[in-house]
């Protein structure tokens, strides 16, 4: 950040919610810890239930204890950010509250003698959007572009036409300059590096394409399961919740083409061109392309419908039909109750062209792969064939590994609520969804979710503690490959 930041009022809607509680407020004490935060700065925590700030401020700071990772939080510390932290009981559907709002910007403005940044942060449930978007503009507090963001959470949009309805009513109010739409995944810092390391580098573009690389696989493997998000996940399921989002921007950030500059706008459009380009889903060809299930158990977790067939696993396997990358499939997979956490892009390459080594140096062929660890032991590995010492020419596996907890020590990796909060209050879009993204990431993944909820004869049930459906395995069987599982941390 080149300068420091102006006067700023952060409005979170739905401040008594668990976003606000876990994620939100432990990133902002992060961030005030580490003196990014403007010296000029208030958060107006806005829910239903009446609550005064003393009570607000305690609920948050028992949250930032929790979630912070900061360690014990430090009385006087805590005073001096409790002290930018307000509370207003409201109702969204009632000018009054929005007339309230406006009230409290202006005494800030006036208090700071100067014309203050406003955020609105709707961290509420998609019904409400529309109502607060359009209180918001009653009480005209959207009017100034320059001074104020909206930013929207997931889900964004239950599926296409509800996506470009959502676009529409932000668009109505803000303009597109204003909206930020989160995906948090684009926060994390080892997703950042996806760009360092291909674009940062001279040594991999020029393997990066389909003359090299065999294949792509993507998994985010969770080893939770739904929890007490029954009621909000079986209505999504794990392609909205984890695909259409997360690892479509992961896939995106792989497979995009250099970007000229760093600009917004121009990762933006690099990105929409590769899910512009992701071959759409022919419905006969779904059975083969897509593979579904469920865990065992879940239909009996808490709000979840007795004979749900929501999908808590989802495997896809996409083309890119352009120059870079015809033929090379990508393999995505997500699914709750799985064995590890893992988040990872594994690169598997192409085979030597001739084997000019006896079959015994190499009993076991394997062929090179570059895996980016998201998470846990975040890093990179780069797999490839060496000689064993000794007398006689034999070869084994070995890995070339960067972690970052080696490479920067004392170095923590700040949270990917930290970086995405710093980039609304910097105005940087980069790394949040255009309206054109989101729906085209809708567009790949709509011939699926219709395909499956015509018909529900193909959703498998895995055991808890396995790494999903067997369907999935013959996503990738049937072309001659598997799956890639890291091994579990030592
Ligand atoms: C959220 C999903 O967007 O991402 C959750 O709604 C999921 O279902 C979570 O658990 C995973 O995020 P992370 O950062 O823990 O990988």
């Amino acid at each position: 950040m080149e300068q420091p930041l102006d006067p700023t009022i952060l409005t979170i809607f739905g401040a008594g919610g668990d976003l606000t509680w876990r994620k939100l407020v432990p990133a902002l004490y992060r961030l005030f810890c580490s003196g990014w935060l403007p010296e000029k700065f208030a958060i107006i925590g806005l829910d239903q239930r009446p609550l005064d700030d003393a009570a607000f401020r305690q609920r948050l700071r028992d949250g930032v204890e929790q979630f912070a990772g900061t360690g014990p939080v430090d009385d006087e510390d805590w005073a001096r950010f409790a002290s930018s932290l307000s509370y207003l009981a409201a109702n969204f559907a009632k000018e009054e509250t929005f007339e309230r709002l406006a009230g409290r910007v202006a005494a800030c403005a006036k208090e700071w003698q100067a014309q203050p940044t406003t955020i609105f942060y709707l961290a509420i449930p998609p019904q409400l959007i529309e109502t607060a978007v359009s209180g918001i503009h009653r009480a005209n507090l959207a009017a100034d572009q320059q001074h104020t963001r909206i930013v929207v959470e997931k889900p964004f949009g239950h599926d296409l036409v509800s996506a470009q309805d959502l676009n529409h009513t932000l668009t109505q109010v803000f303009d597109e300059s204003q909206i930020y739409r989160i995906d948090h995944y684009l926060g994390k810092e080892t997703v950042q590096n996806i760009l360092a390391f291909r674009f940062a580098n001279a040594l991999f573009e020029p393997l990066w394409d389909r003359r090299y690389i065999d294949h792509v696989q993507i998994t985010v493997a969770e080893t939770v399961s739904v929890g007490h998000r029954g009621g909000y996940y079986d209505h999504a399921g794990a392609l909205r919740d984890m695909i259409q989002n997360h690892l479509l921007q992961v896939l995106c950030l792989v497979s995009m083409e250099p970007p000229v500059s760093f600009k917004a706008d121009e990762i933006r459009n690099k990105k929409v061109e590769v899910l512009r380009a992701i071959r759409p889903f022919a419905p006969e060809t779904i059975p083969l392309t897509a593979a579904r299930g469920q865990y065992v158990g879940y239909q009996q977790e808490s709000d979840v419908a007795d004979d749900s067939t929501t999908e808590t696993y989802a495997a896809l396997k996409l083309f890119i039909d352009n120059w870079r990358w015809q033929d090379v499939p990508f393999y995505l997979r997500t699914g709750k109750s799985l064995p590890q956490k893992q988040s990872t892009v594994t690169i598997q390459f192409k085979p030597v062209p001739h084997r000019s080594f006896p079959v015994t140096a190499v009993p076991d062929w394997e062929p090179n792969f570059l895996v980016i660890h998201i998470q846990p032991n975040e890093g990179i590995d780069i797999r490839f064939q060496a000689k064993k010492p000794g007398p006689e020419m034999r070869m084994d596996m070995v890995n070339m590994a960067f972690r970052y907890q080696e490479a920067f020590k004392g170095l923590p990796l700040p949270t990917a609520y930290e970086t995405l909060l710093l980039d609304v209050m910097c105005g940087d879009a980069t790394l949040f969804m255009r309206a054109d993204q989101v729906e085209a990431a809708w567009q790949v993944v709509m011939p699926v979710l219709k395909a499956w909820n015509q018909s529900a004869g193909d959703l498998a049930q895995y055991a808890p503690g396995t790494w999903g459906p067997d369907t999935a395995v013959s996503l990738l069987s049937r072309d001659g490959r598997q799956w890639i599982q890291q091994p579990p941390l030592g």
